[in-house]
């Protein structure tokens, strides 16, 4: 796992919107894992930026979402497929019908779970997985309590993360979904190269937990340090509580230009 401390989220952003770009020109076709939510936005603005200056195109590529509000109606604008239509995929030469999220409406949610595994498995797999981190250490919406061998299911949301997330519901508690979607921790365990993104002092505990602390389903993102090729890139606050951060400042410093992330 590489821990990368970066001054600010725009940094963070050109840094994996870098790694998405030479994924891209070395394989046009690539699968791509894509988190919702804040974390990502300033990625998600820098790739349509290098796309709009004819830098990258995403038309041979494919992308796959994390997870989904379960019952959240087909025209919700918080439905997590419009979401990133919002932020990445409608602003880029991406064909909707190559962009693909569970189904939050499935009236069968375990034959809905296995069909999304199956589609990621179809198309050959994720090549680069985006992330974000909840303030509880979840990754995808795999809750503390998460196995760490899950696929893609049901799961329950914390009252926390509904809290953290009722900005995007006016503020209304009670209008954000109790059930999601999501992949679980073994299939973004099945990605290539894992890209986690992290800013402000909320994450501070979190990255402090899937970085450094004991790997334990009490921070789900702590699995992570069984994967061989994890980017965590992090703002100053995110960093706050790292105790090795002085290492880490100093390993990416040194690294050879050839050697990327
Ligand atoms: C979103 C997702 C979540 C978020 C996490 C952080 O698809 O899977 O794990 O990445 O809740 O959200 P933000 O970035 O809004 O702080």
């Amino acid at each position: 796992m590489e821990i990368v401390i970066l001054p600010d989220a725009e940094a963070i952003g050109r840094l994996a919107a870098d790694q998405i770009c030479a994924l891209l020109d070395r394989k046009p076709d690539a699968v791509l894992g894509l988190a919702t939510g804040s974390s990502p936005l300033p990625t998600y603005d820098e790739l349509v930026r290098r796309h709009d200056a004819g830098q990258v195109s995403f038309a041979g590529a494919r992308a796959f979402t994390l997870d989904e509000y379960v019952g959240l109606a087909a025209d919700h604008p918080e439905r997590y497929l419009h979401v990133i239509e919002r932020e990445l995929t409608g602003r880029v030469d991406l064909d909707p019908s190559r962009v693909a999220g569970p189904d939050g409406l499935a009236a069968d949610v375990p034959a809905a779970c296995a069909a999304y595994e199956q589609a990621i498995a179809d198309a050959g797999g994720v090549d680069l997985q985006i992330l974000g981190i909840g303030t509880d250490g979840h990754i995808g919406f795999n809750e503390p309590g998460s196995s760490l061998a899950s696929r893609t299911r049901i799961k329950t949301l914390t009252r926390q993360t509904r809290l953290d997330n009722a900005r995007f519901f006016g503020d209304d508690l009670e209008a954000v979904p109790t059930h999601c979607l999501t992949q679980g921790l073994a299939t973004i365990m099945s990605a290539r190269h894992v890209v986690l993104v992290a800013t402000g002092q909320g994450k501070a505990q979190a990255v402090h937990q899937l970085a450094e602390g004991a790997v334990s389903a009490m921070w789900p993102a702590s699995v992570l340090q069984h994967h061989p090729h994890v980017s965590v890139l992090v703002d100053e606050a995110a960093a706050s509580r790292l105790q090795l951060a002085g290492y880490y400042r100093e390993t990416y410093l040194a690294k050879p230009s050839w050697q990327g992330l």
